[in-house]
């Protein structure tokens, strides 16, 4: 599989990232360490180099997980990992001060079993705006500069900060959302990084399933229990869901006129953005890992018009 390298950082990721969050464990649930297992080998077997966790993934739990199963894929096989800002969702945040920063890392690379992180992450904006940007990427630095970490980057933040940070200290990874339903909004954010020659990585291309083969009841079903959430809102919602379908649908039918699969060209569309160096899809499947891997492979070049002829009929539109 193609893989590109961040920069001097000696890091090369492959152009499908396994999403770690699907991992597990869920709440209530036993870590399933055979199953991480499994879909890791899975990953490695089809050409996949890294996977994508956070200490705030199911609590800390989730990089526990893979710590552990990590012992069944070769020990080349990278991780990227994410602190995030206490001010949050999650309580197993360790806070965006230096000190939190340096702490966090140490603890995150304790649940992982390893000596360094290969591409450490600030998971999103520090919203309370106690902490100014500059101390926490300054504390990011130090981690690179001390070996703990091998890349830095940054998740879910807007273009100026971006630009802010890189200029401190080379920004070596972005981690956006974009799929052909959500977060459209941020393509010209994605095209200022590569203006800057900032690698892009993609989390949810296949809006959580929704662009891939499934019906819209079946989706329905499957987020059922987090129909409170801004994602249902707007992706699965009344009429909002129909838009999601008629996109799917539409990502189907060229499909099958390529002989892959709909979820398959839904990530290839994503790689074919300018800037986007690879995508992170995240399934509890290895057959789906494997299929998800293959997307690489298909070159959406032929169908971009059709495919970006679809996104007016989207959830984005309504
Ligand atoms: N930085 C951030 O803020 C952020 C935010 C969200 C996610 N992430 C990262 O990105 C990773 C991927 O995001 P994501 O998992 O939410 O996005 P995704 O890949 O768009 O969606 C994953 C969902 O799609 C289903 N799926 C996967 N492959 C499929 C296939 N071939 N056919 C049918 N259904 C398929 C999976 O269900 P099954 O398990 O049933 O297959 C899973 O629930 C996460 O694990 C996490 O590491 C980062």
């Amino acid at each position: 599989m193609k893989s590109t390298a961040l920069g001097a950082t000696g890091v090369s990721i492959s152009a499908i990232g396994l999403g770690g969050f699907e991992l597990g464990p869920e709440r209530g649930q036993e870590p399933d360490l055979a199953g991480a297992q499994s879909l890791l080998a899975a990953a490695e077997s089809a050409g996949i180099n890294w996977v994508d966790t956070s200490e705030n993934y199911h609590d800390n739990a989730n990089e526990e997980l893979i710590g552990a199963a990590l012992g069944s894929v070769g020990g080349d096989f990278l991780v990227t990992t994410k602190v995030a800002p206490s001010a949050g969702l999650s309580a197993a945040a360790s806070g965006f001060r230096r000190e939190q920063i340096h702490r966090g890392c140490r603890s995150s690379l304790q649940r992982l079993q390893r000596d360094h992180i290969d591409v450490y992450l600030l998971h999103w904006p520090d919203r309370s705006g106690d902490v100014p940007l500059e101390e926490s990427w300054g504390a990011m630095a130090e981690l690179a500069d001390e070996g703990l970490v091998r890349a830095v980057g940054l998740s879910n933040y807007e273009l100026p900060d971006i630009e802010r940070a890189h200029r401190q200290r080379s920004v070596d990874l972005i981690q956006t959302g974009l799929s052909l339903v959500h977060c459209l909004e941020d393509r010209p954010l994605i095209g200022g990084c590569a203006d800057l020659g900032i690698p892009v990585t993609i989390y949810e291309p296949l809006a959580g399933g929704i662009l891939s083969g499934q019906t819209l009841a079946e989706q329905r079903e499957r987020w059922a229990a987090y129909a409170d959430s801004g994602f249902y809102r707007n992706l699965l919602e009344a009429e909002r869901g129909e838009r999601s379908a008629a996109v799917a649908a539409g990502v189907g039918r060229l499909a099958e006129r390529k002989g892959c699969t709909t979820a398959q060209l839904a990530i290839a569309w994503v790689l074919h953005q300018r800037g986007i160096v690879a995508a992170l899809a995240g399934t509890r499947k290895p057959a789906r890992v494997a299929e998800n891997a293959r997307a690489a492979d298909v070159d959406a070049s032929d169908v971009i018009d059709d495919l970006e002829a679809l996104i007016p009929l989207g959830p984005a539109f309504a």
